[in-house]
């Protein structure tokens, strides 16, 4: 009954309006939320905000620089707050989740942390510290305590974190942020872990070691940075594997970059990349929402990185919907 009421409301909606609705078909497949990365330079383009906060499509956001190290703790000690503090309150306005994002990095780190040479028990409180603090100050909310952490090749990467205390940071990081605020659901994120693989692996089987010595892991948040045409086969697989730890999984980071220029076909391709990942995201219980990483190509990450890469979105650089937005409605439908 649920399902038939929920296909004639989007029946109707589609006929009768341009009505927005990837966060109500999220929650009528059973999810918490649709949601998008913001940026606090956006929060000045009145359109883009009015858009930002249409609940009917995001029910939740993600700042996508404002939280990070550099820009919380630029100075050891020296916590600022007034950028995640914007977006928090540009979500409250709409009852929208926000997801902390992030507590521990190796990229936009301030330099205080990468260069202060320090000991392995000095380094271990000045994680718990931030993420104490981040967390204590942002309370209520779901946290990406732990980001990138692995290579590509499953072993553990690289960082001022692990080069200096080995893989104790992590667990220091999860429980401080528990302690700092209970009811948070606290999660490891990372790219590549989208199919099965070596990192998918790695990523399995450092979350039940985590679990196994009691660190406080809720959830497996899977970034999905993809490419036309370019979904693993094994998404949804996948995703169950990481289910079936006992633990959350969310879609956190979601766009699906072509090479440029834009084309009739790789807009079609890109519609049913978008909804292979949705359908994988509601064939799975536990996987708890989608967040795109932003919902416009005006704001998008893609084309500052890859050059001559762009249009991830499923809006484009003008706000107007693309096919992947249909996708996107048609991957809740099946
Ligand atoms: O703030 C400076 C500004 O002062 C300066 O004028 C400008 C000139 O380039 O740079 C600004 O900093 C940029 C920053 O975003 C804020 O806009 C950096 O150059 C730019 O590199 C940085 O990019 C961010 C990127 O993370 C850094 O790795 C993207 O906006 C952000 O969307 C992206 O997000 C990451 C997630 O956190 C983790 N997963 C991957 C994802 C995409 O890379």
């Amino acid at each position: 009954m649920r399902r038939i009421l929920s296909v004639i409301f989007v029946l109707n909606s589609l006929s009768t309006s341009t009505t927005a609705q990837l966060n109500i078909l999220a929650q009528l497949a059973g999810k918490k939320y649709f949601g998008t990365a913001t940026d606090n330079p956006e929060l000045t383009n009145t359109s883009y905000v009015a858009q930002l906060g249409n609940t009917l499509d995001f029910h939740q956001l993600t700042p996508a620089n404002s939280m990070k190290w550099e820009n919380t703790e630029p100075e050891r000690g020296q916590f600022t707050f007034s950028g995640g503090d914007a977006i928090v309150a540009q979500a409250e306005k709409h009852n929208q989740l926000v997801r902390g994002h992030n507590c521990v990095w190796h990229n936009q780190l301030a330099t205080w942390v990468t260069e202060g040479n320090f000991d392995n028990s000095t380094l271990l409180s000045i994680v718990e510290n931030h993420c104490s603090t981040l967390v204590k100050h942002y309370k209520g909310k779901i946290w990406d305590v732990l980001n990138e952490v692995l290579n590509d090749d499953g072993t553990f990467r690289e960082s001022v974190f692990f080069n200096t205390t080995g893989t104790a940071y992590m667990g220091a990081a999860f429980r401080a942020a528990r302690k700092a605020d209970p009811k948070a659901k606290l999660y490891i994120n990372d790219f590549n872990i989208e199919g099965e693989g070596a990192k998918s692996t790695a990523m399995i089987n450092l979350v039940k070691q985590l679990r196994a010595e009691g660190v406080p892991v809720d959830g497996i948040g899977v970034q999905s940075h993809l490419i036309v045409g370019g979904v693993p086969p094994t998404m949804k697989a996948n995703l169950q594997a990481f289910a079936a730890l006992g633990v959350e999984v969310a879609i956190t980071e979601l766009d699906v970059r072509m090479n440029l220029p834009v084309t009739p076909a790789l807009l079609e391709q890109q519609k049913k990349d978008y909804k292979t990942v949705i359908e994988a995201c509601k064939a799975v219980p536990r996987c708890v929402g989608v967040t795109v990483w932003d919902w416009t190509d005006k704001f998008s990450w893609v084309p500052g990185t890859f050059a001559g890469q762009g249009a991830a979105c499923p809006w484009d650089e003008n706000f107007v919907k693309k096919p992947a937005y249909l996708g996107i409605i048609e991957g809740w439908l099946i």
